[in-house]
């Protein structure tokens, strides 16, 4: 009997997916540089289903039906790049390579396009989830041909997480688009995080509340609006206790929050669209502020105002405020995501369908989340939607929570307590509702020093004034 998908890379991610494979019914064939691992994969796990251990990339590809699928699982760039030439090689017209790391999409875009030279299917494909989720059920968004995804989708479809009965899985367009979409995903996934890590310092700052207190303000949200994965994990993390002190564990873990980079590219492809990601540029360099020691401890001491804790009135409604500002913060996160996915929807061509990308994160992924479900419906209900601001429900919710946001960030302002998300997010709300922008200054300005050029208000055209003369006439340029 062959088997109908082979996983190369055995590493955690890797020995996980073929796991999950075998798991349902699927025969895997199992390949590895070192053969330490395949053997220890059907030593450890050989009874959860059926697994063609291969000594060698050929006995690999023999082991495979057609037309063959082989997921490569190692780290991104050169290693990828590796393994890719060398099954390239062995693989014949029609066959599908399946690279299912967090590689980046120009770099899917190219070997898509060079495998394709050979006729052969490469499919860039985001994973989301974690070990645990590659285990049990990940989201999974690949991209590459349709034609591949009619032979690898109901394979991917079978082990991703379900959500009402629907895989959170779904073929996302060609070429790069299934990894632009994960990096997107990633974006959000920092959005998200920091404004959580940014409520738990205000509440502990403005009410001086303890971690295992704020753990469960926490807990109660996650039974409403907020609930979601990051909010539950968040809970669980501050009321965790550090076994070797006694104090909590957030307050022994050092404050310097890394990163592996899939955030930083967010930003930058949002900075080359033009896309105005905010909540995601914010919370990057929110990690890489962190993570200055030498600048954080030069400016130690630094003057800041007097910290006096709320108390009263403004006590008892600020966690309440701290969840209207989170919640509507996070709905800016999302919409600024899911303009960059359209965005790079539209600049490569790919037409991908944002209430399917809402869908497909509901389960499995780390941003998984009950209001993505609305999401999905706001996007289904209007696909070309401008963003999720106007949509019906979460304009609303927005513009509900505005009164509650603002006396957040001026607290946190007052107090101060650094919250760039918070104040962001906000900032774009009110930079968007705007009916006039400062922008037309910088225009004036522009056009001053470099003739840069301006249109008007109340005609077509661009024009140029003659600053440096006394008469400074206007005339179109
Ligand atoms: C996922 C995660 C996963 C990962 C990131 C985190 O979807 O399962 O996003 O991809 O945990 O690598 O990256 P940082 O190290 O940059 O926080």
């Amino acid at each position: 009997k062959k088997a109908s998908i082979g996983v190369t890379g055995l590493a955690v991610m890797g020995r996980n997916l073929a796991r999950n494979l075998a798991r349902h019914g699927h025969t895997v064939a199992l390949h590895n540089r070192s053969e330490q691992r395949t053997r220890e994969l059907v030593e450890q796990f050989g009874s959860e289903g059926e697994f063609i251990p291969a000594h060698s990339a050929r006995e690999f590809v023999d082991a495979l039906e057609r037309p063959r699928q082989v997921v490569v699982m190692v780290k991104a760039g050169a290693p990828t790049d590796a393994v890719i030439d060398e099954f390239a090689e062995l693989l014949e017209p029609g066959d599908v390579i399946v690279d299912a790391g967090n590689a980046h999409f120009a770099d899917t875009r190219r070997r898509e396009a060079a495998l394709r030279e050979r006729g052969l299917h490469f499919v860039g494909t985001g994973v989301s989830g974690g070990e645990e989720g590659a285990l049990h059920g990940p989201s999974i968004m690949p991209g590459g041909s349709k034609e591949s995804y009619e032979s690898l989708g109901p394979l991917l479809e079978d082990i991703a997480a379900k959500v009402d009965g629907t895989p959170c899985c779904a073929h996302i367009g060609p070429d790069g688009a299934g990894h632009f979409v994960k990096m997107v995903h990633n974006g959000i996934e920092y959005a998200d995080m920091q404004l959580i890590a940014e409520s738990f310092d205000l509440l502990r700052g403005a009410l001086g509340y303890e971690p295992a207190q704020i753990a469960e303000i926490f807990r109660t949200w996650n039974t409403g609006r907020l609930d979601s994965y990051l909010i539950e994990i968040t809970a669980e993390v501050l009321a965790h206790t550090d076994a070797a002190t006694g104090k909590p564990f957030v307050d022994v873990v050092l404050d310097q929050a890394e990163q592996k980079g899939t955030g930083r590219w967010t930003v930058q492809i949002g900075l080359d669209l033009g896309i105005p990601i905010t909540g995601i540029a914010e919370a990057t360099f929110a990690r890489s502020l962190s993570g200055h020691a030498n600048l954080r401890a030069a400016t130690k001491g630094l003057a800041g105002p007097s910290r006096t804790p709320l108390s009263g009135s403004d006590a008892e409604r600020f966690a309440d405020d701290v969840e209207q500002a989170l919640y509507a913060s996070k709905v800016v996160a999302y919409a600024q995501g899911f303009n960059q996915i359209q965005a790079g929807s539209a600049e490569y061509g790919w037409n991908v369908d944002l209430g399917s990308v809402a869908s497909l994160w509901r389960g499995g992924c780390i941003i998984r989340a009950k209001f993505l479900d609305d999401i999905r419906a706001a996007f289904e209900a209007e696909p070309g939607l401008p963003t999720l601001l106007t949509s019906g429900d979460f304009r609303k919710a927005v513009e509900d929570a505005q009164d509650a946001w603002r006396s957040v960030v001026s607290t946190a302002v007052c107090l101060g307590i650094p919250t760039p998300g918070f104040s962001t997010a906000l900032a774009y709300y009110d930079g968007l509702r705007a009916d006039r922008l400062p922008a037309a200054l910088v225009q004036g300005q522009r056009d001053y020093f470099g003739a840069h050029t301006y249109r008007r208000v109340d005609r077509e055209g661009s024009f140029h004034t003659e600053w440096a003369t006394g008469a400074r006439p206007e005339r179109p340029a």
